[in-house]
């Protein structure tokens, strides 16, 4: 796929821009602060409705102002599509495919696939479960949109399984065997949503974790000169033996009913995936805790190789690649094996502060788009 043209309105520090890409690489050009994150920020939502920086609807809108704007227009193998998202500052997103309003997020997701790496990545292996939840969940939700539903239905039936847990607890009942009939079996009825739910989303990750994983493995081999091996090791909350829908599901039904006393005392869901975790391993330890700060890059970059990689496979075409600031973060040989892999295929988009990174041969190939203030000045 082949992104053609941006317009942003009153989105973050741009006024009004328009910006026409005619090259496969796009070197984004520009002092700190200058906006070049915010176009790429504009791009990753039109793929997935999400930014990695902020959740904040607000932070979206040019200030004072109520609303801001993102359009564009990519060509995909079959069609080209005209995307619109409406950001208020309060209230509503309004989503437009091809100048019609779409009354669902589902059908804007899928349209633009993209994958991006920037610093904050390395927060990957080292950070907390919750970011490589979130990783896991954001590839599932480029490679089958429907994942976004089924996620969210999740958390829904978390959160209300929460609060009643936490009424029992304000009422001060310490143990399941203190609840009155009725209340146990309202307990029992988000027991099942939660058994349901929560293996949907627990299959889903197990499939796409051994699907990423010989792709990621493969690239990691070869980035460390065959020198270190990589696994990929999903940790679901509850143990497995199947990744079929019986054995999962009795699985979570058991672990519940184990924990039953501690969840009433605790007044939390301590069951399901939400306390999940994966496990990058390089040659059978733990990268986040053996690691070299080397080697956890090196990580990074197979995984979003791999990704890159698994999106082609999997939707037939070549998703977007947004490289944010990681020029700077990979040494020379790194940033060459990953410009050496990508070769011409992807469609690559590239913020740096300076131009020194890059060979000529490249440097004569991409559109070198400068950003000052907010404004494109070439
Ligand atoms: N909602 C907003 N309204 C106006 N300016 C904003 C808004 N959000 C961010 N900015 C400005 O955008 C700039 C940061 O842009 P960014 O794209 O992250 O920079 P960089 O070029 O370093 O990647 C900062 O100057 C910040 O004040
Ligand atoms: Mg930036």
């Amino acid at each position: 796929m082949f992104l053609k043209n941006i317009y942003l309105s009153y989105f973050r520090n741009y006024i009004q821009e328009e910006v026409n890409f005619h090259s496969n690489k796009i070197i984004i050009l520009g002092n700190n602060a200058q906006g070049k994150s915010n176009l790429l920020e504009a791009i990753e939502l039109l793929s997935t409705l999400k930014s990695h920086r902020t959740s904040r609807e607000q932070d979206f809108v040019y200030k004072d102002r109520v609303y801001g704007q993102i359009k564009a227009n990519i060509s995909r193998n079959f069609a080209d599509y005209d995307l619109g998202i409406m950001l208020p500052f309060k209230g509503r997103r309004e989503l437009t495919l091809n100048y019609e309003k779409l009354s669902r997020n589902l059908d804007f997701l899928g349209i633009v696939n993209t994958v991006l790496f920037s610093s904050l990545d390395i927060d990957l292996v080292r950070g907390s479960p919750e970011y490589r939840r979130n990783w896991v969940d954001n590839l599932l939700v480029q490679l089958e949109p429907i994942y976004s539903y089924i996620i969210k239905q999740y958390l829904q039936v978390l959160k209300q399984r929460n609060a009643l847990l936490k009424s029992f607890k304000t009422r001060g009942i310490m143990t399941f065997s203190s609840l009155s009939k009725s209340e146990e079996l309202e307990l029992q009825l988000w027991d099942d949503k939660l058994v349901e739910t929560g293996c949907r989303v627990m299959r889903r990750r197990g499939r796409v974790l051994s699907k990423i994983e010989p792709l990621a493995k493969l690239w990691h081999n070869q980035i460390s000169n065959k020198t270190e091996k990589l696994q990929i090791i999903y940790l679901p909350n509850v143990e497995y033996k199947e990744n079929e829908i019986e054995d999962i599901q009795n699985r979570i039904r058991e672990e519940i009913n184990h924990k039953r006393n501690a969840e009433i005392s605790s007044g939390n869901t301590l069951v399901g995936p939400h306390r999940d975790d994966i496990d990058f391993m390089i040659n059978q330890a733990t990268a986040k805790n053996y690691g070299s700060q080397g080697q956890q890059r090196t990580l990074v970059l197979s995984l979003k190789l791999g990704e890159l990689q698994l999106i082609e496979q999997v939707v037939g075409e070549t998703p977007l690649l947004l490289l944010d600031d990681v020029m700077a973060e990979l040494d020379l040989k790194r940033q060459q094996q990953l410009l050496d892999s990508l070769g011409n295929r992807f469609q690559t988009f590239i913020t740096t502060t300076h131009l020194n990174y890059f060979d000529n041969k490249l440097l004569q190939q991409a559109q070198i788009i400068e950003v000052e203030k907010g404004k494109v000045i070439i």
